[in-house]
């Protein structure tokens, strides 16, 4: 049992395998945080709780004479407002009265054997492995709402999610101005704060910063989780490493706007709380109505941040991810979009897959311009019916050809969208996402569909059936190419216009449950201008998501690191594309392309039709490569070798049961007069002996034999391997990278 309730204590313990999180029912009703670390079994810990008579923090009122309890610096579950606790608060209210107040006192609980599910929202699920549910009710001390916790527990993967659900049993509106889905009031500890930064073709940038006295705030506000911050943070002790340390993950499973905030308060206590986000959110609660609040994923590690990661990794991959895909390995594909952009033809795509199909290619992914009047970004975006003149046969027509190639077929839409020059703009202009009286901000030359409206989901679930009914296609990718603004819903009054944002949310889920219910064998790829919408809530319906639009292999290093904190490899778009770079004009080998794209679900996007023979030897050999080493790629456990700082990036994808690794470096600057470099591997089984293969670029051939003598015949042990580590010259030339293949001898 990972839920025990100490009915004389009145204290609730979670234990998952290596952590312990504990919760008080404290004087006076509040839910007390006690701890949550390192697993310490059979304590009762209350005594954390410090009591003081403090200057200007409030008491409550039936406390007197005694001053020394406040919510102002007791740690709580779930923080409310306006009652005398002036920290970050996890819930806003307006009362019925117009009293901005809320104060949640336990009420009663239950524990229950398996995990609970959030109507309209992800949440983790699991296939048989205990999950538990423990339901936590408060009740407002002076209106009649309902606040349900659920804290939702997978023992064996170290991981809590909670949620939480306002209901209203009074008779009268109530107004919601903030709910969060979590809080962590840590009332001991000194903590930094890993968080992921970034902006259009430049996503999840790893930024670790000591937090400050006062609020520290990551969040959304463009409609979509976003490019420039993502929806997770890690707290950090200032002595964690890769390896090493205490950390505490909160991960957030939503693709709308959202707040991370972080206070460090007069105490020096650190209070994290996240969820929805965004100023303008607001919710109108009738009697009888309830709220739910998006999953947060909470975690914590003593062992560093790759253990933390792992245990993302593996819930993302198990318990969030579904379809028939969600453990399978992704075909290998290529997208014509950097091939060809707008100008294609059903001739040239035909050739480009006919070369991908010699050469170990396994699906063709048309992307945008298929459709309408779409000949550039100013035209058709709504109208999902075929453009006869690019494509004369129609997708049907392409769709069989590729097929009989030997490939599976993709398709690229962006069904949230729509241009002004659209017939579907002309027909409905008001289901666009404009202010009345206000001409709405364009975003590449498109406005958003409220997809919060009924009817608007109904129609676009429509207009896709049809295509996905008429022609054979295996893959979807998703698109979202902007951020939303102008957002004003015309179905609901204006008290309620501050929930258009989420109900655009959770209309696109909804959309997304129907289609791939309906569709279970399509593989659905989420993208959003690369990476802006790259959240745990849309891996739950589309198990993959296309990482960056900056597809430069050394701008992807740094890219795909900051990605691998949370998110596993599985979950991220790689593609090799042209060189020069077409973002940034970059030269880099295809081999060093290779190494960054199979650190990812690998494909191509580029002109094959342009590459020399040579190179198209590789591109056969790299499609082998990768094969052999998906399993290893994909389940294997994932290492940060290295940070971004250095003169070279390694990783490696260590399989589970130490059998064989895949190390990955790539050289980001190289330097004359160097000895070598020395780097240390993980993951390996410490008393195992192992080889190793080095998988050099030809260029680089004259250097293999001289590590191949350097190592031949050696078996070392993994001990030597993770503790000595493997050293290898300083490779010269253009961003060189080797992968070496460890494999286990006896
Ligand atoms: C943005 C995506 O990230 C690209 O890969 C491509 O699909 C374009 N949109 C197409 O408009």
């Amino acid at each position: 049992m990972a839920i025990i309730y100490d009915e004389k204590a009145q204290t609730f313990t979670i234990h998952t395998r290596l952590t312990t999180y504990q919760m008080h029912v404290g004087r006076f009703g509040v839910l007390e945080h006690l701890y949550y670390g390192r697993r310490i079994d059979d304590c009762n810990l209350d005594y954390l709780i410090r009591q003081s008579d403090v200057g200007f923090s409030p008491n409550f009122y039936e406390s007197a004479p005694d001053r020394t309890y406040s919510l102002d610096f007791v740690p709580q579950e779930y923080p409310g407002c306006g009652v005398g606790d002036f920290r970050v608060p996890s819930i806003e209210l307006v009362q019925a009265d117009g009293s901005f107040a809320a104060d949640f006192r336990y009420e009663s609980h239950n524990i229950c054997q398996k995990l609970y599910q959030i109507p309209g929202l992800p949440a983790i699920y699991d296939e048989n492995e205990g999950g538990e549910t423990l339901k936590i009710c408060l009740k407002d001390a002076a209106s009649d709402l309902r606040l349900e916790l659920y804290y939702g527990v997978l023992e064996e993967k170290d991981m809590i999610a909670r949620a939480a659900c306002l209901v209203n049993i009074s008779n009268q509106t109530v107004s919601i101005q903030k709910i969060h889905s979590a809080c962590l009031d840590f009332a001991f500890g000194d903590w930094e704060m890993l968080h992921f930064y970034g902006r259009h073709c430049m996503e999840r940038m790893a930024e670790r910063v000591k937090l400050a006295h006062g609020v520290t705030a990551i969040e959304s506000r463009r409609g979509t989780s976003s490019h420039q911050h993502n929806p997770g943070a890690i707290l950090c002790a200032p002595d964690a490493t890769e390896t090493s340390g205490e950390c505490c993950g909160l991960l957030l499973l939503y693709s709308g706007e959202f707040a991370i905030e972080a206070e460090c308060d007069q105490m020096d206590q650190v209070r994290v709380t996240l969820g929805l986000g965004g100023n303008d959110f607001t919710w109108q609660l009738e009697p009888g109505e309830r709220f739910y609040t998006p999953q947060a994923l909470l975690s914590f590690s003593d062992r560093g941040l790759e253990h933390l990661s792992h245990n993302y990794h593996d819930t993302i991959r198990h318990n969030i991810c579904r379809g028939a895909y969600k453990l399978a390995r992704r075909p290998i594909l290529i997208n014509n979009w950097e091939a060809t952009y707008f100008d294609f033809d059903e001739e040239k795509i035909l050739a480009i897959a006919k070369q991908a199909a010699e050469l170990g290619i396994e699906m063709m992914v048309l992307d945008d311009g298929w459709f309408g009047a779409r000949d550039g970004d100013e035209a058709g975006l709504g109208d999902w019916s075929v453009n006869y003149a690019k494509l004369p046969h129609g997708l049907s027509g392409l769709s069989e050809k590729i097929h009989a190639l030997g490939m599976k077929f993709g398709l690229w839409f962006e069904p949230e969208m729509v241009n002004e020059d659209s017939d579907l703009y002309r027909a409905h202009p008001d289901w666009a996402f404009q202010i009345p009286g206000r001409k709405p901000a364009r975003g590449r030359f498109q406005l958003v569909l409220d997809m919060g409206r009924k009817q608007v989901r109904e129609y676009i679930f429509e207009q896709i059936c049809k295509v996905l009914d008429q022609t054979k296609i295996d893959y979807i990718k998703w698109d979202f190419n902007r951020s939303i603004c102008d957002v004003y819903a015309r179905d609901l009054p204006k008290e309620r216009q501050g929930e258009a944002r989420h109900r655009f949310v959770l209309g696109v889920y909804e959309l997304l449950e129907q289609l791939t219910a309906r569709y279970p064998e399509i593989l659905f790829e989420g993208c959003s201008g690369g990476g802006g919408r790259f959240d745990a809530g849309m891996l739950h319906y589309t198990p993959q998501i296309w990482c960056s639009d900056d597809t430069d292999a050394i701008e992807r290093l740094a890219i795909q690191h900051g990605t691998s904190f949370f998110y596993p490899i599985s979950a991220v778009g790689a593609h090799i594309s042209a060189s020069p770079n077409h973002q940034t004009g970059r030269k880099t080998p295809l081999n060093t392309r290779g190494i960054v794209a199979m650190a990812g679900t690998f494909g191509y996007e580029l002109d094959l039709g342009k590459l020399s023979d040579c190179e198209k030897m590789l591109v056969r050999e790299q499609t082998h490569r990768f094969g052999q080493f998906a399993d290893l790629t994909q389940n294997g456990k994932y290492f940060r070798l290295t940070g971004t700082q250095g003169d070279f990036m390694a990783w490696e994808f260590a399989a589970k049961d130490g059998e064989s690794a895949l190390v990955n470096v790539v050289f980001t600057h190289v330097r004359a007069n160097e000895l070598g470099k020395c780097l240390r591997l993980r993951g390996l089984n410490p008393d195992a002996h192992y080889t190793l293969e080095w998988i050099l670029d030809p260029q680089m051939e004259q250097r293999k034999a001289e590590l191949d003598t350097k190592y031949e015949n050696r078996i070392l042990n993994g001990e030597a391997l993770m503790n000595a580590g493997i050293v290898f010259p300083m490779f010269g030339g253009v961003y060189p990278a080797f992968q070496v293949w460890i494999k286990k001898v006896r």
